[in-house]
């Protein structure tokens, strides 16, 4: 025992590295979408996307590990045992050995949790790699966090197990996707807007409304592939390209008519490149609309700062500004409530990035 005590003491020492810790990491939700990859490297953007991070929807992961002579992952959610993850694990391990080449060996004990519930149908891949991106850069202990290499490294090991997740690495919004808008972008990982955010779209808040929490029809690895050769791809990705430009302006001169347009727009085309895929399919929900149509009148009626996204699936993201929390919090509990899976819906800042916490 002893022997094994002091092998792995001088197998982490020789490493350098650490042998235990927890990240705590937000998911994001994109502004401008990403949707379709490159058919060159492994989850490459067709077109550049920008997100803001949830602060308060969140995964929290704890990753131990061990030298040893072949890999071995054992990896549990909330403490029970899932054999059904490791196939993606193993095959995320694979992918990053390039920029990691340590994670070839070794027991990697991995621990995961959500702070939200279980069949609300978020997907929580985003904080999840992006939580075990950030782990394994953290017991590598090669680069500091204070610099843009920590983060675009652990950004790009993230991308490789989720695209999305690439982009839950900053408080400020997150931009992936080569753009001539962003001089430091990158397909390979995701770059914070670095200029100020305009006051009057600092303080925003998202409340996801459940729709419908089942597995999705058609996954998002589907639905990606089926762009191409998709009839209205090439335009898609024009648009997009030209969104993020307009959108980056907007965050910077804070006219939030054009936020709203630009961001309900990226929504409604990401759902309609779904549609006019062959085949074709539909992930909104008759309520989904809905709550859509509901949202429309109530703006037009009140003229408060209030706008929906989507992700690819039937829930509705309300983004509104902090400032008209109660009136928001009065209309989703009147109107928008008879329209969700069991009354429920889930709220979140925006802003927040992974926090790390030691064991060692
Ligand atoms: O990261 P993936 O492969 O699950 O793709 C998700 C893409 C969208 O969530 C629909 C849009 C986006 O940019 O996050």
């Amino acid at each position: 025992m002893y022997l094994g005590i002091i092998k792995f003491v001088l197998g982490v020492k020789l490493l350098n590295m650490k042998s235990k810790v927890t990240v705590t990491c937000p998911s994001n939700i994109a502004l401008i979408k990403y949707w379709g990859k490159k058919n060159t490297g492994i989850q490459i953007p067709q077109n550049p996307s920008i997100s803001w991070s949830l602060s308060d929807l969140n995964a929290k992961t704890t990753v131990q590990y061990r030298p040893g002579d072949i890999r071995q992952i054992n990896f549990s959610y909330d403490g029970l045992v899932k054999e059904s993850f490791l196939p993606k694990i193993n095959e995320f391990f694979n992918r990053i050995e390039e920029i990691l080449p340590w994670v070839k060996n070794g027991i990697f004990n991995i621990d995961t949790v959500n702070n939200f519930p279980h069949g609300t149908g978020i997907a929580s891949s985003a904080a999840g790699f992006g939580a075990l991106a950030t782990a394994l850069v953290e017991l590598e202990n090669k680069l500091n966090k204070d610099t843009d290499e920590y983060w675009n490294k652990v950004s790009e090991i993230a991308r490789l197990g989720s695209g999305s997740a690439c982009r839950s690495m900053y408080s400020k919004p997150a931009i992936w996707g080569a753009s001539e808008a962003i001089h430091d972008s990158s397909d390979y990982y995701a770059v914070e807007l670095k200029e100020p955010i305009h006051p009057s779209l600092q303080n925003w808040k998202d409340c996801v409304l459940i729709i419908d929490s089942g597995e999705k029809k058609v996954s998002s690895t589907v639905g990606h592939s089926l762009l191409n050769g998709h009839a209205y791809a090439e335009a898609r990705f024009l648009q997009a390209n030209k969104n993020l430009i307009e959108l980056i302006q907007v965050l910077k001169n804070g006219n939030v008519d054009r936020f709203i347009k630009i961001v309900e727009s990226e929504a409604l085309q990401l759902h309609s490149m779904m549609m006019s895929s062959i085949p074709y399919y539909m992930l909104m929900r008759p309520n989904t609309v809905a709550v859509i149509e509901e949202i429309w009148n109530f703006r037009e009626a009140t003229n408060l700062p209030l706008c929906f996204t989507l992700d690819a699936g039937a829930n509705v993201h309300l983004l509104y500004n902090k400032e008209v929390e109660s009136s928001i919090k009065t209309f989703i509990d009147t109107k928008l409530l008879p329209y969700c899976q069991n009354a429920t819906y889930l709220c979140s800042g925006i802003g927040g990035k992974p926090q790390i916490e030691h064991h060692d």
